[in-house]
């Protein structure tokens, strides 16, 4: 396999249109009702500005980082996404490698078609969090929880924005079913885990999350919990008063609630709060990123790390692990001529880089 040639993240979205079945590509593209959220997560990146800096006589800028005690070669993260068997038959043991190869932390969906020991005998060690979606049923939960830990997976994001499926008309129109089997439901249902549609998995998973859940995903794997899907303060408090470990900034890529605010409009208010209080916790921000002027803005806005969601799965379909790689990579190479041109030598230095927020009414 060669490297995915590209010249943007954007680009690579109309030329998997053509790799990929006509109802997967839209289950992934889609957003829920008018998809104002999906499209307005990228354009909000426009309400901030990078102020470049001049005479700062630095050069070689570094990417490294360390995320919970990880050490990543970059703050771009892989978002948990259900079924990477949509986009390549080898699914998420491509994703991990790909991940592993360009040292990103992997966000493994509960939804996926890959075992977790699949993915630990392709890559061995690498940085990777498996994402519940708690089930109504708690002995699935320990199932998947229980084995995601035994197969390396050293900490959890607990999603909490998709208790039902977003109004997602694309689906409706495909009648779209998951056509891959995922494994976990796989395992649980001894093999006859095929052909959901979106709201048949949903149904099945639990609509009552509280604050209790962070405490007994920990009472069974005493491991990180990140808490997915916050766009307020109130909700960033309430999981940390409940022992979340960190949290990530998200609306599930506009594919839940259309009408959300972006991410990375809401962050500054929820990163004041979070970086304020008694027990601070590390930001993740994924919606809309496609650019690494975007993956510097969240930095700069009070992100620890930034996740990517679609790019990476079109990457996957077109060019397998490699594609992956690719992804992340230009991202890298984006990000770090913004550093240069900013004075930035390390990503703890974005975190302290000069932003505007001005209303253009104009653009
Ligand atoms: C998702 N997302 C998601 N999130 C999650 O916690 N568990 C999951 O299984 C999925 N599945 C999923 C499938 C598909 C096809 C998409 C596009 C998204 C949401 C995902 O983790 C992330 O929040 C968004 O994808 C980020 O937005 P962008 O980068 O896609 O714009």
């Amino acid at each position: 396999e060669e490297k995915l040639h590209m010249v943007n993240l954007d680009e690579l979205e109309n030329e998997a249109k053509y790799v990929i079945p006509e109802a997967a590509y839209y289950y992934i593209a889609s957003g829920a009702e008018n998809e104002w959220t999906w499209r307005n997560n990228t354009q909000a990146f426009n309400h901030f500005q990078i102020v470049p800096r001049a005479l700062t006589g630095m050069q070689d800028p570094e990417l490294n980082t360390e995320f919970l005690g990880m050490k990543l070669k970059t703050p771009v993260m892989i978002c948990p996404i259900a079924c990477h068997g949509i986009a390549n038959a080898e699914a998420e043991i491509d994703t991990a490698k790909g991940a592993k190869a360009a040292g990103a932390l992997f966000g493994m969906s509960t939804y996926a078609n890959k075992s977790v020991q699949d993915v630990q005998n392709a890559v061995g060690d690498s940085p990777r969090f498996m994402q519940l979606y708690l089930s109504k049923n708690w002995d699935f939960n320990k199932m998947v929880i229980e084995e995601s830990v035994k197969a390396g997976f050293t900490g959890f994001f607990l999603t909490v924005d998709a208790l039902v499926s977003g109004y997602r008309e694309a689906n409706l129109r495909t009648n779209f079913t998951y056509p891959v089997p995922l494994a976990f439901f796989n395992e649980w249902t001894g093999g006859k885990g095929e052909g959901q549609s979106v709201a048949e998995m949903y149904a099945s998973s639990a609509q009552n999350i509280g604050p209790d859940d962070i405490r007994k995903i920990k009472d069974i794997a005493d491991v990180p919990v990140i808490v997915k899907g916050v766009e307020c303060a109130e909700d960033a408090m309430l999981a940390i008063g409940a022992g979340a470990d960190g949290i990530v900034v998200s609306n599930h890529g506009g594919r839940e609630v259309d009408g959300a605010p972006a991410p990375i409009d809401v962050l500054p208010e929820i990163a004041k709060a979070v970086k304020s209080c008694d027990r601070p916790v590390p930001i993740i921000l994924d919606g809309g990123v496609r650019r690494g002027s975007h993956v510097f803005k969240a930095l700069a806005l009070g992100a620890d790390l930034v996740g990517i969601g679609r790019p990476f799965l079109y990457g996957l379909a077109l060019g397998g692990a490699q594609g992956v790689q690719s992804v992340i990579e230009q991202l890298n190479k984006e990000l770090l001529i913004d550093m240069q041109l900013t004075g930035c030598k390390t990503i703890d230095d974005i975190k302290h880089a000069k932003i505007d927020h001005l209303d253009y009414t104009a653009d």
